[in-house]
């Protein structure tokens, strides 16, 4: 499989455009700016797949060349998009996917129905006629091309801000999504998971991937995910607990946000030392963004890469 990280940052971006904190400011100084997280993957080349689609998802796939629409007129390798969760900064940019090519969208089926009633992207879309939702269900497998496979592992139940604590879903007259499976949806929702990780598999190479840029907490489902993967690329939102507080007065603390900090997940990778190990998601108040941080030296020193817009890899 070949992979491209299309952008590493966590919503906002980095710099975020009304921030004037010490990284923000250093970004804009040097130009070192990241887009918001999307990753691209492949199995054979020709069918590739968005993970999560950010507001900046036209500029990504402008500046990735294997994106890059032809031979046919509207002929485009983006096949599809799987989202790992519903959050903003992973949804905005299916609204900049609308111009007609036929996407699968896989998301877990809370996710599938925030985007229908709280946020509603897939009523908005429908007129526009060339998306399929499709519900990617904790450890089914999800075939993306002859050599590519996707399963989702649940990670958590946070919902985004914006998802109104509305009562399940369970009206008779509403109709089953596309590709439901065949419990009917009030019970198909139970237990079903907001934020998922996916791991990709190539049965071809034997390579495998875990990409999981929302982890709240540390699970023996993630760990299970990661037992013998290549490579992870990992939640890497916030350093510490407090970063938000220091770094911006606001005191919402990392755990609270559903995102664990790498103090923490850096000392459970170390169960995992034959994967390939890089931290994304990478909020614009974190110092491991200063390559001569001392947080950055506790990565290195643990063999932990930080991941950058337009890293590829081959698994
Ligand atoms: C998150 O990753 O926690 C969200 O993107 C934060 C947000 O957009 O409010
Ligand atoms: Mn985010
Ligand atoms: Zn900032």
């Amino acid at each position: 499989m070949r992979v491209r990280l299309l952008g590493t940052a966590a919503g906002g971006g980095l710099p975020q455009w009304n921030c004037a904190c010490a990284m923000c400011t250093r970004s804009r100084r040097d130009g070192t700016g990241r887009t918001q997280d999307c990753l691209a993957v492949t199995g054979a080349g020709r069918r590739w797949y968005l993970v999560n689609a950010s507001p900046d998802a036209r500029a990504q796939i402008l500046a990735t060349p294997e994106l890059a629409a032809g031979p046919g007129l509207r002929e485009t390798p983006v096949s599809g998009v799987l989202l790992t969760d519903g959050e903003l900064d992973h949804t905005i940019g299916i609204l900049m996917l609308r111009e007609g090519s036929p996407l699968e969208v896989y998301g877990p089926w809370p996710v599938l129905d925030a985007l229908r009633d709280s946020f509603p992207v897939r009523p908005i879309l429908d007129p526009y006629g060339s998306l399929t939702w499709r519900a990617a269900r904790p450890g089914a497998t999800i075939a993306l091309d002859e050599q590519l496979s996707a399963t989702a592992i649940p990670l958590g139940v946070k919902k985004p801000r914006y998802a109104r604590p509305t009562p399940a879903r369970t009206s008779p007259e509403e109709p089953p999504l596309p590709h439901a499976s065949s419990l009917p949806p009030h019970v198909a929702r139970v237990g079903e998971p907001w934020v998922v990780a996916y791991r990709f598999e190539d049965r071809l190479t034997g390579g495998s991937l875990v990409y999981a840029p929302c982890v709240a907490e540390w699970t023996a489902a993630l760990d299970a995910a990661l037992a013998g993967a290549g490579c992870v690329i990992l939640d890497g939102t916030f350093f510490h607990d407090d970063e938000m507080l220091h770094a911006t007065g606001e005191d919402r603390p990392a755990r609270a946000m559903g995102h664990l900090p790498i103090a923490d997940s850096c000392q459970r990778l170390r169960a995992h030392p034959g994967a390939r190990k890089l931290y994304t998601h990478l909020n614009n108040t974190n110092p491991v963004l200063a390559e001569d941080s001392p947080e950055r030296a506790t990565l290195d020193a643990a063999g932990i890469e930080v991941a950058y817009d337009g890293l590829v890899l081959g698994l």
